[in-house]
């Protein structure tokens, strides 16, 4: 039988490859942005397998419009836009592609920790703008990365990854979880209260999932805990924090900068917020190499190709 798949964007060419390789009949939307919902459901009616984004919304009325679906492959690790509650009760399969992205995270991660610490943005800014007047002693003056102490909220691998970078930085590495973390204890990070985390650290990383329990997790309280001279970085999902708490926490001094790679409403961000020198801000490119995305296409390929052949995939979020 010719399994038929939609895939929701472009993705790298060998993950198509992988599926026409395997005789599947792929439906491709080539675009970078999203089709309109619309259209999106329509072209799946017939579908047995979909490879999406992150930025599709997999709800009731997704699944609705494809009847015959029986996987859906993330090409992302983060599943938050997934009902996966309501693709168990259909019985469809929920895959995604964890680990091939964790260095090109946190890699992405330690981008943002430095260029919101050294200022970087703003200094590219000022040497194209013709406005720079030469070496100056106390010009765009930002603070030392070495020696201070890095707190990290989701030790999972993308945090741990973070957390491994810090060592190079001879830094104090704190860390929040609900349950220990061996690896971030081998690192010789150190587990504390949230409430120390918040308190403790001069660059707080966050790398938790979105899910009921971390929505919000960052808000006026928390901002408001942190010192003067923190720097919050988000790698995670936008609402993780609460975007216009932490507009006014940079604007009103409670905190010193942030770095943050997502955003409340992608692809909408708080107006405040992109006027702030002090937010450096990225458009949702944490996993974005050549080499990492190549991975994830092949791995989302073959999540899918595994499930529909029945054969054992290591990437299904709810096992049935
Ligand atoms: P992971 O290995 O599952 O790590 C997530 C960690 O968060 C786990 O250690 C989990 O620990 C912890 N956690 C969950 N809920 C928590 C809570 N309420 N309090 C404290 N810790 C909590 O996932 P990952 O591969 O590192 O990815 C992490 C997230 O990064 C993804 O879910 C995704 O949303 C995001 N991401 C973003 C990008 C981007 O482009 N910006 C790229 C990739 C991933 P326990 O469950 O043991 O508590
Ligand atoms: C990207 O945001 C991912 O979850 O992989």
């Amino acid at each position: 039988m010719k399994w038929k798949v939609f895939v929701t964007r472009r993705i790298s060419a060998e993950g198509l490859d992988a599926l026409r390789k395997a005789q599947v009949n792929v439906d491709l939307h080539d675009g970078q942005e999203a089709l309109p919902r619309d259209e999106m459901l329509a072209r799946i009616h017939d579908c047995d397998a979909v490879i999406i984004t992150g930025g599709e919304r997999v709800d009731a009325g997704f699944f609705a419009a494809a009847p015959g679906l029986k996987v859906v492959s993330c090409h992302a690790v983060g599943y938050d836009n997934v009902d996966v509650a309501e693709a168990t009760r259909r019985r469809v399969i929920v895959t995604n592609t964890p680990d091939v992205l964790t260095d090109a995270c946190a890699d992405l991660t330690w981008a943002l920790i430095l260029g919101v610490a050294r200022r970087v943005v703003e200094g590219d800014h000022l040497a194209r703008s013709g406005e720079w007047r030469g070496l100056a002693p106390t010009l765009l003056l930002g603070v030392d990365v070495t020696g201070k102490t890095l707190g990290i909220v989701g030790a999972g691998r993308i945090g741990a990854a973070v957390a491994k970078r810090a060592i190079g930085f001879s830094m104090r590495i704190l860390y929040f979880a609900r349950f220990a973390k061996p690896d971030m204890d081998a690192l010789g990070a150190q587990r504390v209260t949230f409430d120390e985390i918040l308190r403790e650290s001069d660059f707080l990383s966050v790398h938790v999932p979105l899910t009921a329990e971390t929505r919000h997790m960052f808000g006026e309280a928390e901002f408001r805990k942190m010192k003067p001279t923190a720097r919050f970085i988000n790698m995670a999902r936008g609402p993780v924090h609460d975007e216009a708490a932490l507009a006014r926490a940079l604007r009103e001094g409670w905190i010193a900068g942030a770095g943050l790679d997502v955003y409340e409403h992608e692809p909408k961000i708080d107006t405040e917020l992109v006027r702030l020198p002090n937010a450096l801000l990225l458009p949702h490119i944490g996993s974005a190499t050549v080499e990492t995305r190549r991975r994830m296409a092949i791995l989302s390929a073959e999540n899918l190709l595994a499930v529909l052949d029945g054969r054992p995939c290591p990437n299904i979020v709810n096992p049935l």
